[in-house]
């Protein structure tokens, strides 16, 4: 078991999403990224539920290393 995470990409997944909820992948290991397929069984790891309130654009960590997760804090610019 591991407790680093998995860089899915060294940037951001920018998109544009509609109001709901949507669940994160921090483990890095889903292939549905950047969000939550469940790979992360038999990990440390567990996604982070965010809400979107209304449809905007949205840069998803893809890195796995960011301190503001599930939202890029440009932490994969020092990885
Ligand atoms: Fe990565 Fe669920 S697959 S947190
Ligand atoms: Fe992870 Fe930017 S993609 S901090």
């Amino acid at each position: 078991m591991s407790d680093q995470p998995t860089i899915a990409q060294k940037q951001p997944y920018v998109m544009e999403l509609e109001a709901g909820t949507y669940y994160w992948c921090s483990c890095g290991q889903s292939s549905k990224q950047p969000f939550c397929d469940g790979s992360h069984k038999g990990t440390s790891f567990t996604p982070i539920k965010t809400e979107i309130e209304e449809t905007k654009k949205v840069a998803l960590c893809g890195c796995k290393h960011s301190q503001k997760a599930p939202f890029c804090d440009g932490a994969h610019a020092k990885l």
